[in-house]
Order: C-alpha cells, then structure tokens, then sequence
C-alpha cells in the first residue's frame, strides 16, 4: 500500500505490555463473544465487568452497538463491511491488551473467517472464544430491540440468523446457553476461566 511507504512505528521504544501488566498487577487478555443478536453477549460482558471489577481488575468492553455508533459508524452489514468492522475492533483491542487491560469484546462475528483474523490481530494466545449459544426462536422470541420482526418482514436485509448466515465457532474456550443458564452461572463459568489467567490465582 502506498500510504504505508514512510511509516515508522515506535512500538520498539515504548513501555511494553509487561510494565502496564505489573503496574495494574494483572494480565490482559482478550475474551471474545460470539452469537447472535439477543443471545445475551452484552448482558453477559457487562455482568462480567463488574465481577473482574469487584475484583481490581481492570477491563474495558467493547460491544457492537457502542463501536457501531462511534468508530465504525460508517460501517453496515454487508460481508465486506463486518470483515472491516471486526478487524478495526481487534486492532483497537490489541491496543487495551498491550495496555494490560482485561479487554471484553461483544460482536455477532458470524463466522470462522473473521473470528479467525481477529484471532490473528490479537495473537492466539491471548484470545478467548466464548460462544453465547442462545437457540435462535429464544433470541427472536426475546426481541430486545424489535429487530427480528423487521427482519422477517424484510425490512432489515441481511440480518443475522434470518437472512444472512451465522457459523457456529469449532473450538470455543467456553459455549454459554443463556436460555439454560441464569446470568450469575454464565459469569461464575466465566469467572473460572478468566481468573487463573489474569490473577494466577483461581479466587481473590
Ligand atoms: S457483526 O456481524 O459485524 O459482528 P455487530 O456485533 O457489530 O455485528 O452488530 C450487531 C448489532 O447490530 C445487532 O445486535 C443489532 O442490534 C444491530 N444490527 C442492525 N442490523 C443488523 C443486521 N443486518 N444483522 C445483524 N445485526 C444487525
């Protein structure tokens, strides 16, 4: 790319992710949700935040219409478009995980190909698929924001789990049935992954 000619970044000369994790005395890490709309990604992520908080950890959430409505407002829901969507939030959520920040990320993200590339943004090792797998009829029979309805009377085009598709993850950290469990059980799993990680201890 021609912009990317007279480009030097200094990443060599700031202070790293290990002085930001030892400051917070944490460790970041990127926990990623995935599933439909209404499945209950941001209820879970911000019940989550508050429970790593109780615990003086620091997080940062990031979830779809917030991101939608700033940064990627010039984004829709073409294939093209999510693709850029989720890769913007993974290079902005690398930029919390080397700042030593629990970083908590709340998007559809339909399929293998983009979970992948965030994956790939991020770095493996620091990314945690969690897989809200709420039954389809539940997340429409919800209908928080009364977009299934458009949905299936066309007035939304392409909208997930109706009109375009959504690939279930093969190999999720964690798969979350929201239908199943009540919010303190989703978190309590959550918590029994995340907290090893970040605190290297299993309860503080
Ligand atoms: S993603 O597919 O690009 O990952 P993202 O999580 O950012 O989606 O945004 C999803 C939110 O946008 C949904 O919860 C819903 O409120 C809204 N939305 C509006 N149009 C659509 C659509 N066509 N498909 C899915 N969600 C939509």
């Amino acid at each position: 790319m021609e912009n990317q000619n007279h480009i030097y970044p200094i990443f060599d000369r700031m202070l790293g992710r290990k002085e930001k994790e030892e400051l917070l005395g944490q460790r970041s890490v990127m926990i990623w949700f995935t599933g439909l709309s209404g499945s209950g990604k941001s209820t879970v992520a911000i019940a989550l935040e508050r429970e790593l908080h109780r615990r003086g950890l620091l997080c940062r959430i990031l979830d779809g219409d917030n991101i939608r409505s700033g940064i990627n407002n010039n984004l829709g829901f073409s294939e093209a478009d999510r693709i850029e969507n989720i890769r913007r939030i993974a290079e902005v959520g690398k930029l919390f995980i080397d700042t030593g920040i629990i970083t908590i990320a709340a998007f559809i993200s339909p399929n293998n190909d983009i979970r992948e590339m965030a994956s790939a943004i991020i770095g493996k090792d620091d990314f945690l698929e969690i897989f809200v797998n709420t039954p389809l009829e539940v997340c429409e029979e919800r209908d928080v924001k009364g977009l299934y309805a458009k949905a299936r009377r066309g007035e939304i085009k392409n909208f997930t789990g109706i009109s375009a598709p959504f690939e279930a993850p093969e190999h999720p950290a964690l798969t979350l049935d929201t239908s199943k469990l009540t919010l303190e059980e989703s978190v309590n799993r959550l918590l029994g992954l995340i907290l090893p990680r970040v605190t290297g201890k299993t309860e503080k």
